[in-house]
């Protein structure tokens, strides 16, 4: 498999006044990865329709495919996974490569804790700087036995043939990887395996396993499950991605004169902080046709330009707001007054360090934002028209930055030059085209291959 990847340049174009139209969003990464590694380890069938396409979730679903579990190629989103049984997966013969996705590696070395044989986990140069110690501590406590690079990082190399046990862990941060993964290896544990979280984060490892009919326990911040069960294949709708929405929703909420729904969106109260941010901003936002789908809530979102104003983000809301800071960043540098983030010292150790790269493309953009340890304060110019100037901008292998200066372009003076944007295609595929297709001026520059992945 070759791990190099062209570079795309993303150059936007002046401003466009306005978003119009409605658009389906690709499938949740969150959901789309747990559904194929239950889906791996059930009895029976499970179809998935939904599926991200994206590098981050096909990296997930070639690994299981490496040991040996037989899973269709995504068509449409449609993808049908043969599951093998939580004692089923075979020894893979070469290392699992994971890519840029930190979901992967950290749940997955909760599963590859408790095989019979052993694995080596990697990824690329983004997460082999990103910290692993917050998965390899709970699972050594487990009786897992893990060989990582130095402070922690990866690859790991997994020792299969443990015993795990159980183990009652209180999570020093709120990570709801750390928390999947101390559950995933529970279900190889003899005994209850608890996980207890400093504040509420996504619970889709939870809502998933209940619904592969796993028994889970769940008192207040504090989810537990017994070893030795089994699960059940099923039929999982994944819900369009709240966090690849966020981009949009900001993008109509800054643009003049911008009406745009956003269809079939993944509403989990774990993962609208985003909404409630941008409302506290004064953000036009209307959620219609409310429904749940496969223990999931979902709806249709509907967001209108609007005024918006800084504020003082709630400390409460960032772990439910996590992946949507880089957006909200540009949310509030187009807002009226001061906002201040406060408590999100996890942004540092996200595909890249998102408080610094971010504030620093602000200030290349002529903002005045200045990286705290653990947050940030913007000043916004939401009374100017042209509210950035133009810029080059690298994203740092990061995603989420690059589609968040994307969304600058909308209210900037000139052209904003965005480099690295290939791993947009890590979470969602198709953005350009999407975000042209509303309205969104931006032209998608193909480059030569860098092997900048590697
Ligand atoms: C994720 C959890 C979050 C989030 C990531 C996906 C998940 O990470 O940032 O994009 O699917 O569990 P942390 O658990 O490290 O906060």
């Amino acid at each position: 498999m070759s791990h190099s990847i062209p570079s795309v340049t993303y150059l936007t174009s002046p401003p466009e006044p306005r978003l119009q139209g409605s658009l389906r969003v690709p499938g949740d990464k969150s959901i789309s990865h747990r559904s194929i590694m239950l889906g791996a380890l059930a009895e029976g069938v499970t179809n998935i329709t939904g599926f991200l396409e994206g590098e981050d979730s096909l990296n997930t679903l070639r690994c299981f495919r490496v040991m040996g579990v037989s899973i269709t190629d995504p068509v449409a989103g449609v993808v049908r996974v043969e599951g093998v049984g939580l004692h089923g997966l075979k020894a893979p013969k070469v290392p699992l490569y994971v890519g840029n996705s930190g979901t992967s590696m950290r749940l997955m070395a909760g599963i590859l804790a408790g095989q019979p044989f052993d694995t080596v986990l990697e990824g690329d140069a983004s997460l082999s700087r990103r910290p692993m110690k917050r998965v390899i501590d709970p699972l050594t406590r487990m009786g897992a036995v893990i060989e990582a690079g130095e402070g922690g990082r990866s690859p790991l190399t997994i020792r299969g043939g443990q015993r795990l046990k159980a183990i009652d862990y209180i999570l020093p941060m709120a990570s709801a990887q750390v928390k999947s993964c101390v559950l995933l290896a529970g279900l190889y544990a003899e005994g209850r395996t608890c996980a207890t979280e400093p504040a509420p984060t996504r619970d889709h490892t939870e809502r998933m396993l209940a619904g592969f009919g796993y028994p889970v326990e769940r008192h207040g911040a504090t989810a537990c499950v017994t070893g030795g069960g089994t699960l059940q294949g099923r039929a999982i709708d994944v819900p369009a991605d709240i966090s690849s929405a966020a981009f949009f929703m900001v993008a109509a909420s800054i643009a003049r004169q911008s009406d745009i729904t956003l269809e079939h969106v993944g509403m989990n109260p774990t993962r609208t902080g985003v909404i409630d941010i941008l409302k506290a901003m004064g953000a036009d936002i209307t959620v219609h046709n409310a429904r749940t789908v496969g223990g999931e809530p979902v709806a249709d979102i509907r967001v209108r330009n609007a005024r918006l104003h800084g504020i003082d983000i709630p400390e409460h809301l960032v772990p439910l707001a996590i992946d949507e800071f880089p957006v909200l960043f540009v949310a509030a540098a187009c807002a009226v007054g001061r906002t201040t983030l406060t408590g999100a010292e996890e942004l540092r150790v996200k595909e890249s360090d998102r408080i610094a790269v971010m504030a620093d493309g602000l200030q290349k953009l002529g903002i005045n934002a200045i990286a705290t340890p653990d947050g940030m304060v913007i000043d916004g110019r939401g009374t100017d028209d042209e509210v950035f100037g133009e810029a080059e901008i690298w994203s740092q292998g990061d995603h989420r930055i690059a589609m968040a200066f994307a969304v600058a372009g909308l209210r900037a003076r000139g052209q904003i030059r965005i480099h690295d944007c290939q791993f947009v295609e890590t979470s969602f595929p198709g953005f350009a085209t999407q975000f042209r297709n509303c309205g969104g001026g931006l032209v998608d520059a193909q480059a030569e291959s860098t092997g900048l992945a590697q």
